[in-house]
């Protein structure tokens, strides 16, 4: 019998826009997709997720991209919620591309693929990077997360289709919001940059999507508003929504975390997922 080729991706999940940031910055969270690529001969997606089984599985398509998956058997699994904001495509999509430039030695330009295949890239590249990242165009600027800051995210039971919150976007913007989220984005950056956590809390909000996509999570927008008043530094939405990204000192994160139970009660969970440092890897086995 001869060798069968084996590989282990893990992908981290992410937040992107991170407010004022949108379609440019974006962070990875200590989630994990992982899928076991292994050489069977035949094709087939083992999970026990939601996504389907078939070609269309948005892992396989990443893999796909690069090479036939015909003989080729997909062990997925994954702590990432589904539609959630949370970068559960843009792992699943980094994850089979990663597959397939590790397993053919391809050595394929993976950012631009994925940034492609995914329509934005902001998430795939917090996911193939891990820390925060900056995206001019599929140029990633990378930077490790602030020592002290960590990260609740509050994941409503409810999905928002990324697809709807995309076209619930205006064609254009009025100067003036664009340039309070210039300020709000430049103001971020100089917190992270210096982990000057007055400085972030000043710099999340945003003019650009977030009230574009209000009727989309309604509650999710109110728990934003909310959050300094629980003790949080501030919160954004995490991505296209519904979750919420609530922004933490470590040392608020426990009372917040209380605070954030008592107002998810019925409609969200909460979940601790620290910013993470580490990107995607891929792993022969
Ligand atoms: N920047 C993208 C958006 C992220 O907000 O539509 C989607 O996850």
């Amino acid at each position: 019998m001869t060798l069968r080729r084996r590989r282990l991706v893990r992908v981290p999940a992410s937040s992107a826009n991170l407010g004022p940031g949108f379609d440019v910055l974006a962070a990875a969270l200590a989630l994990q997709l992982e899928v076991e690529v292994q050489e069977t001969g035949s094709f087939a997606v083992v999970t026990e997720l939601d996504v389907p089984r078939d070609r269309s599985n948005l892992l396989v398509r990443g893999f796909e991209r690069l090479h036939p998956a015909d003989a080729f058997e997909f062990r997925i699994s994954s702590e990432i919620p589904l539609s959630g904001g949370l970068g559960s495509s843009a792992a699943a999509i980094v994850a089979g591309l990663l597959a397939a430039d590790h397993l053919f030695e391809l050595d394929a330009d993976v950012m631009s693929l994925a940034a492609e295949l995914e329509g934005h890239p902001d998430n795939v590249a917090a996911a193939i990077e891990g820390g925060f990242v900056v995206c001019q165009g599929t140029r990633v600027h990378r930077f490790e997360p602030p020592m002290g800051l960590e990260a609740v995210i509050v994941v409503p039971f409810e999905g928002v289709a990324t697809e709807a919150a995309r076209a619930a976007l205006p064609a254009s913007v009025p100067l003036g919001d664009a340039v309070f989220n210039v300020a709000e984005a430049a103001t971020l950056m100089l917190g992270l940059a210096g982990a000057n956590l007055e400085l972030i809390s000043s710099g999340l909000h945003d003019r650009l999507h977030q009230p574009h996509r209000a009727h989309l999570y309604p509650r999710s927008l109110e728990l934003v508003e909310r959050a300094p008043a629980l003790g949080a530094l501030g919160a954004t939405i995490s991505g296209a929504g519904p979750s919420v990204l609530v922004w933490c000192h470590y040392e608020q994160t426990g009372a917040v975390m209380d605070a954030l139970e008592r107002e998810a009660s019925g409609w969200a969970r909460v979940v601790r997922a620290p910013f993470e440092s580490q990107g995607a890897d891929v792993r022969e086995l």
